[in-house]
């Protein structure tokens, strides 16, 4: 059977796009950053993306690519051993990490919106009068097993369509939707009165407060960079590896790190306004926070359950068009191993979220567990091994590989970014790893730096070889 590829070049970077932008942009960063200390954390998480997530985007392209395989297959191919194989295998336990949480916080999405537009008929908004209490009872328990199925069940649908028709297709639809919507709310969201104090919030920038806290915000700031560009967990790997022409790869992470981050500042455009004009204090810190303050809000506008309904619908979509990048994960990783046909492979992976995802859905200490405890370690530790993979297995053949497609001044750049995946990000990620374990609050900086330099050391040590990067 021939590997499905992209339809079009435009297809592969919506699809990505799509993966990218997501609940990462607007559920999940509002609250990770008002837990942080606000401007503080946005400058370090900015300073990652450009950094660490370009990249480190080109690294798992530049696996995907060259493979046409699974993340899975994919390092096992290219390094010949299957101990690289089970490296790769923790890609697939991240997405079963990621989907299991993802699906539920989708569920309440799809709730809200169902909700909102069920309201458009006449009739108050169910969730308005006590938003806290109401997103209580809605975050876990048997509603949100059902919603969280419900949205899976959409995510498998797209995904059962196959990498052109589903995916693809899916994507091209949904992330120009995305856009305009939001292009809207936030034009709207600046008609609000006290809108002006909304963007003064978000847009000041606070050197003092990033000197004090630097690295305790540094964990957070670099998980929630990875997450948002959906790195680590071999979703960029898998993308790529249905690329059936030389595309330029650098050129692609630019402009996918490029509209991701729009997208995020668009969607802060939107939330900040609203919420000053209301008075609402912004950053209820926790994953409530999106349901309760801006839910509330809404109920107090005119043309509130319009607004809702369109913001929901956005949010929906978003997170649908990232959720089908987790499992395609899985799905490849059956399809290219086992032999499995897609509607199998699906259908696999499907009975084991429903379950994973209703652990979540049932239980807030699974949540926690999954979605704040373990998602973000498991990122930075899968960007880091796959790096380590680039600069030290594939080593000068992801040079090649790098260039394909690329412009010359693109290609000049090569070298140094095979350096900088290869020793500095490994290094930074390791550090960042340990500061997250809070080892840096506890033995000091330099300790720690000497901790990372150690263990990258001891890696670059087992792995070199003829073709690696120094
Ligand atoms: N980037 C997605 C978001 O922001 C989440 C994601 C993480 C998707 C990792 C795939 C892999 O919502």
């Amino acid at each position: 059977m021939t590997r499905e590829t992209w339809a079009t070049r435009i297809g592969f970077i919506l699809a990505a796009v799509g993966s990218a932008v997501g609940l990462g942009n607007i559920w999940r960063f509002p609250w990770v950053t008002a837990e942080n200390g606000g401007s503080a954390f946005l400058l370090v998480y900015l300073f990652v993306v450009l950094a660490v997530g370009v990249p480190g985007l080109v690294g798992e392209f530049v696996i995907g690519r060259r493979a046409k395989r699974n993340p899975v297959g994919a390092l096992r191919d290219l390094s010949g051993s299957t101990g690289w194989a089970v490296v790769g295998g923790f890609s697939v336990l991240t997405a079963l990490v990621l989907l299991s949480f993802y699906s539920v916080v989708g569920g309440w999405i799809l709730r809200y919106f169902v909700e909102s537009a069920l309201a458009l008929a006449g009739g108050p908004l169910p969730y308005a009068a006590e938003p806290g209490a109401y997103f209580g009872s809605a975050s876990a328990g048997t509603d949100a097993l059902a919603y969280h199925l419900v949205f899976l069940g959409l995510t498998a649908v797209v995904v059962l369509g196959g990498v052109r028709k589903g995916i693809e297709l899916g994507t091209t639809v949904m992330m120009p939707a995305v856009f305009v919507l939001l292009v809207v709310l936030a034009a709207w969201a600046a008609t609000q009165p006290d809108a002006a104090a909304g963007y003064a919030f978000y847009l000041s920038f606070d050197l003092s407060t990033l000197e004090e806290n630097f690295f305790s915000v540094l964990g957070p700031a670099a998980g929630q960079a990875l997450f948002t560009l959906s790195l680590g967990a071999g979703t960029m790997v898998t993308y790529a590896s249905y690329l059936g022409e030389d595309r330029s790869l650098p050129f692609d992470a630019g402009t996918i790190a490029v509209l991701n981050t729009s997208v995020g500042v668009l969607a802060g455009l939107v939330v900040f306004p609203l919420l000053f004009s209301l008075g609402v204090e912004p950053g209820s810190p926790g994953p409530g926070a999106l349901f309760v303050s801006i839910a509330g809000a809404f109920a107090r506008l005119p043309g509130g359950t319009l607004i809702a309904s369109a913001f929901f619908g956005v949010v929906a979509l978003a997170a649908l068009s990232s959720s089908i990048s987790m499992l395609e994960i899985p799905v490849s990783f059956l399809v290219d191993e086992f032999g499995f046909d897609r509607r199998r492979s699906v259908a696999v992976a499907l009975v084991v979220f429903a379950v994973t995802g209703a652990a979540n859905a049932l239980d807030p200490a699974v949540f926690q567990l999954f979605a704040v405890t373990l998602v973000d370690r498991l990122l930075t530790a899968g960007l880091a091994a796959f790096l380590l993979f680039v600069g030290w297995v594939l080593g000068r053949d992801a040079l090649e590989e790098f260039r394909l497609g690329a412009g010359d001044l693109a290609s000049s750049l090569g070298p140094a970014w095979l350096y900088a995946v290869g020793v500095v990000l490994p290094l930074f990620l390791v550090f960042t790893l340990l500061t997250s374990f809070g080892l840096e609050a506890r033995v000091g900086f330099w300790p720690t730096v000497a901790l990372a330099v150690g263990v990258a050391g001891a890696a670059f040590l087992g792995l070199r070889s003829s073709n690696s990067v120094v």
